[in-house]
C-alpha cells in the first residue's frame, strides 16, 4: 500500500470507548516516539455523546476530520438509554452506518486469531481450536442494511439489493487475501434461496478465473454458522454480504475466548477505520475493568496496514508478552485493569520492567 499515516481521527464514542481507545492512544504514542513517527491525532465526536452534544450520531465536524484523516480510531458505539425505546428516531447506530457509507468503507476485515494461552476460557473444545486462524470479509455498505425500507403500522420491509461492482469490490480484496494466507477462499451465502447471493456466487466463481491457485468454496450461512463451531480450523478467508458477515462474525469471536480479544478493519475509498469488535460495555463503563486489547490490536492492525511494520510487531509482542504472562483483565479471568494493561504494553515497547506488575 502507498497511503501515508499523517492524520489519524481518534473518535472515542461511548461506553468503554474512551477507555479501551486511550490505551490504544497510550500504545500508539509509545511506538510513535520509539520509531520517530510523525502522526497527526485529532479527536471527534461520534455515538450517543455525539447525540448529546450536537444532536446528531455522526456530526460534520466529525465527519470532516475523518475525511481529512488517513485513518481513524474508534472505540465503541451505543448507550442503553436507546436501546429499548423503538421510537426513537436518533439513534447511536445511526452514527456508526453513517460514517461507513459516506466514508465508502465497503470492506469489514475481522481476523480470528487464537492465543493458545487462553484456549481454555473458550467454550468449544480445546482441541477444536489448535491452529485456528481465518480472516472474514464482510461486505459492509450494501445488501440489507442499506436497501430501501418502508414501515407502516403492520407491515415493513428492509430490502436486500447487490449490484455486481458491490461484490467485485470486496471480493478482490478477499482473493489477495487469500494469496498471502493459504489460498482457501469460502463465500457464505444463501444461493439455495435468495437471488442476491447467487449473484455473488457467480461474481465470485467467474473472479475466481483469474485466481487459479485459490481454492474456492461455497458454504449455505446455515451450514456456516454450524460448520464454525463444529470444525473451524478448516477455514482461511471468509467472504459474505453485510448482515451475514455481521452474524457470522459474533459467531466467530466465540472461539477466541473473549469479544475484548478482536480487532477489526474497514476499507475502502478514503480513510480507513480501525476498531474493536466490542460494543460500548455501559455496564463497565468508567470502571476501568474493560479490555483494550481489541483496540491496542486494532492500533497494530492500522500501522501493519500503513507500512509500519516493526511498530506493528513491537505492539503485536506486547499484547503477546501480557497474555503470555498472565496479565489479563476480568473477562479472561484475570485481575489487571485496563489501564494496566496499556502501561504494560507501553512498558514492554519502551523496554521498561514490567514484570512488577
Ligand atoms: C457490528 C455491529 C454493527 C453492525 C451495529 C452496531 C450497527 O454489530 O459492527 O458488527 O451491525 O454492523
Ligand atoms: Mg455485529
Amino acid at each position: 500500500m502507498n497511503k501515508q499515516l499523517n492524520k489519524i481521527a481518534i473518535l472515542p464514542g461511548d461506553g468503554i470507548g474512551p477507555e479501551v481507545v486511550a490505551q490504544g492512544v497510550k500504545v500508539l504514542k509509545a511506538v510513535m516516539q520509539k520509531f520517530s513517527l510523525n502522526i497527526e491525532l485529532n479527536e471527534g465526536l461520534i455515538g450517543a455523546i455525539a447525540i448529546d452534544e450536537t444532536g446528531e450520531p455522526f456530526p460534520a465536524q466529525t465527519q470532516q476530520l475523518c475525511e481529512e484523516a488517513d485513518a481513524i480510531l474508534l472505540g465503541a458505539i451505543g448507550h442503553p438509554k436507546y436501546d429499548n425505546d423503538p421510537t426513537l428516531t436518533v439513534r447511536p447506530e445511526q452514527g456508526l452506518l453513517k460514517m461507513r457509507k459516506e466514508l465508502g468503507l465497503y470492506a469489514n476485515i475481522r481476523p480470528i486469531r487464537l492465543f493458545p494461552a487462553l484456549s481454555k476460557l473458550s467454550v468449544i473444545k480445546e482441541e477444536l481450536l489448535e491452529g485456528v486462524d481465518f480472516v472474514i470479509y464482510r461486505e459492509l455498505t450494501g445488501g440489507i442494511y442499506f436497501g430501501k425500507k418502508t414501515r407502516t403500522k403492520d407491515y415493513a420491509v428492509d430490502e436486500c439489493s447487490y449490484h455486481r461492482y458491490e461484490i467485485e469490490r470486496i471480493a478482490k480484496l478477499a482473493f489477495e487475501e487469500s494469496m498471502h494466507r493459504n489460498r482457501e477462499l469460502c463465500l457464505i451465502d444463501k444461493a439455495n434461496v435468495l437471488d442476491s447471493s447467487r449473484l455473488w456466487r457467480e461474481v465470485v466463481g467467474e473472479m475466481g478465473k483469474a485466481y487459479p491457485e485459490v481454492n474456492v468454496s461455497y458454504l449455505y450461512v446455515d451450514n456456516a454458522a454450524m460448520q464454525i463451531v463444529l470444525n473451524p480450523r478448516q477455514f482461511d478467508v471468509v467472504l459474505c454480504s453485510n448482515m451475514f458477515g455481521d452474524i457470522i462474525s459474533d459467531e466467530s469471536s466465540v472461539l477466541v475466548g473473549s469479544l475484548g480479544l478482536l480487532p477489526s478493519s474497514s476499507k475502502g475509498d478514503g480513510a480507513y477505520l480501525y476498531e474493536p469488535i466490542h460494543g460500548s460495555y455501559p455496564q463497565a463503563a468508567g470502571k476501568d475493568i474493560a479490555n483494550p486489547i481489541a483496540t491496542i490490536l486494532s492500533v497494530e492492525m492500522m500501522l501493519r496496514d500503513f507500512g509500519h511494520v516493526e511498530a506493528a510487531n513491537v505492539i503485536q509482542n506486547g499484547v503477546n508478552y501480557c497474555i503470555e504472562n498472565g496479565l489479563w483483565t476480568s473477562d479472561l479471568g484475570g485481575k489487571k485493569r485496563c489501564s494496566e494493561i496499556g502501561d504494560a504494553i507501553v512498558g514492554y515497547i519502551s523496554e521498561l520492567a514490567v514484570l512488577s506488575l
